[in-house]
């Protein structure tokens, strides 16, 4: 078992672990009041809800299912949720754990963060992507019709939960998913080599992962500045997924979103040619296509409606080789020429 220590407007710690073991110890001493509301989708539900649930001895436990995928992560799911919340009689003083991915664990975060105006959250991640990046640094949200992650707040979990078990009934998909938001930690923090995503270790990964985003959400909890780091692939990745109509994952179109900032990294920062195709080839090995589906109108029509742009410009992270990234102001044009 690893434990990561986290402090930011609230500490929590993270517990890394392979099993269930450690969560009565771990986790159950921090939950508050009597009633527990798990909030899964359909998929997890079948295959960790009694788990989960049998750890939670001594609580009444309430179950919130929702269907699987980001087209749910939806305003019309999130007023569900809370009218069901309130329906089944949770209080201020109860808990919600999200049980889940990173639609899971958005949507049941931004859920606890506004319920009654705000209770206690424990997050359980079971996908890779969830367990190295949404489960921590308290970005909660859910989808609009104009865009991604448009509605949300900044909320702190009480205690986060890896379960590396989980990944075992993951499916490769899920896994390649994860891996582009671990190849994201390689580009800006050279804490994460090439080397280390050879013979992979997951454990190892998922810690190092942690350590460098509690690294950068200590010191820039609100996302003013250094924090915008973590966005290296993102904001073309957001774009992708919603013309992509959400039927890639957000890992995937993380990767290609990633490939695009590479090339925009040698065309107006100091990325060499070298380094961009070592890049390049880094993200290739992830087995993700490079095919470019969408113009580059199509595309920065939609970066223009994205949280980071700013009118016709946007902080858009490049890279300047692993683990060297910059965060610099674009005019959203210039990168027409870049796609
Ligand atoms: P997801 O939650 O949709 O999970 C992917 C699929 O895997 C789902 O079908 C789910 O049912 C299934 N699944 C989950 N755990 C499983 C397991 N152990 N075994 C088998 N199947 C399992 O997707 P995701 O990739 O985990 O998360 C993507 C979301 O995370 C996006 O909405 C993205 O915007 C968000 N995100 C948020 C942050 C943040 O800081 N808040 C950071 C990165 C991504
Ligand atoms: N996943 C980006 C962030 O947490 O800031």
């Amino acid at each position: 078992m690893k434990i990561i220590n986290v402090k930011a407007s609230k500490n929590y710690q993270i517990t890394v672990d392979s099993g269930f073991e450690s969560f009565k110890t771990q986790i159950l001493p921090l939950i508050k009041g009597d009633k527990v509301a798990v909030i899964t989708d359909d998929t997890v539900d079948s295959l960790y809800f009694n788990a989960v649930e049998s750890l939670l001895s001594g609580k009444t436990v309430y179950k919130f299912v929702l269907p699987h995928g980001e087209e749910n992560k939806n305003a019309e799911n999130y007023i569900k949720l809370v009218n069901d919340l309130a329906k089944a009689g949770l209080s201020r003083k109860s808990t919600v754990i999200g049980l889940g991915g990173g639609v899971v664990g958005d949507m049941s975060a931004f859920v606890a963060s506004t319920y009654m105006r705000g209770v206690s959250y424990i997050a359980i991640p079971t996908t890779l992507l969830s367990m190295v990046d949404s489960s921590v640094g308290g970005k909660t949200g859910i989808d609009l019709d104009a865009g991604k992650n448009l509605l949300g707040t900044f909320f702190q979990p009480d205690a986060v939960y890896v379960n590396t078990d989980c990944l075992k009934t993951l499916p490769k998909r899920e896994i390649t998913s994860g891996l582009g938001e671990i190849m994201k930690y390689a580009f800006i923090d050279g804490r994460i080599a090439p080397s280390d995503l050879v013979n992979v270790c997951y454990e190892d990964l998922i810690v190092k992962s942690l350590q460098i985003k509690r690294d950068i959400v200590e010191r820039d909890e609100r996302e003013s500045g250094e924090r915008m780091l973590l966005n290296f692939g993102h904001t073309i990745g957001h774009a992708l997924e919603k013309l992509y109509d959400y039927k890639l994952s957000h890992g995937e179109c993380v990767l290609k979103g990633m490939a695009y900032a590479l090339e925009i990294s040698t065309k107006l920062g100091n990325l060499s040619k070298q380094d961009k195709n070592l890049g390049l080839k880094f993200i290739e090995s992830s087995g993700v296509s490079f095919d470019k589906d969408f113009t580059a109108e199509q595309i920065l029509s939609v970066v223009k409606s994205d949280k980071k742009a700013d009118g016709d410009t946007v902080n858009f992270v490049l890279t300047s080789g692993f683990g060297k990234g910059v965060i610099k102001k674009i005019k959203i044009d210039s990168l027409a020429e870049c796609l």
